[in-house]
């Protein structure tokens, strides 16, 4: 069992590369292929620019937790921004209330193949991950 952790406050435009490139570095080390970091890395920077653009700001922490059958990478972005009211909406492709293209979260979905999300007013907290064998 060997467990590693990064917490990476967001605030600037700036702080989504930074998020992105601990993520890679971290599924890197926890053996994901190339493939995998990239996706990893691609759902990092869509949570983490939601919180940057939908609630100005948030926390980003990327947990690798490895046992001997398996290697699991969780990503949990969490902000205290307004909230998002309805969840089923927000992932549906196409929807965004920016003028986005609306598919960051369907992105994220995708990517790591599950996503959830908890929201009121005050907290939004998204969770993704990907588990691969050993
Ligand atoms: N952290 C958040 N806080 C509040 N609302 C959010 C948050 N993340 C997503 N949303 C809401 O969900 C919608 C859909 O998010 P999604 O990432 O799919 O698209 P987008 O950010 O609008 O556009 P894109 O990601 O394609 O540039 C957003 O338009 C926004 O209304
Ligand atoms: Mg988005």
């Amino acid at each position: 069992m060997c467990d590693r952790q990064v917490e990476k406050t967001i605030r600037l435009q700036e702080d989504i590369i930074g998020a992105r490139q601990a993520g890679r570095d971290l599924a890197r080390a926890a053996g994901f292929g190339t493939v995998d970091q990239t996706r990893i890395a691609t759902a990092i920077s869509e949570l983490v620019r939601n919180a940057l653009l939908h609630a100005g700001g948030g926390l980003c922490r990327i947990a690798v937790e490895t046992t001997e059958a398996s290697a699991t990478l969780q990503v949990t972005v969490s902000d205290d921004g307004p909230g998002i009211p309805d969840i089923a909406l927000a992932m549906q492709p196409g929807h965004s209330t920016t003028r986005g293209l609306g598919l960051g979260l369907s992105a994220v979905r995708s990517l790591m193949g599950g996503l959830s999300i908890e929201s009121r007013p005050g907290r939004t907290t998204v969770v993704t991950s990907m588990t691969r064998r050993r």
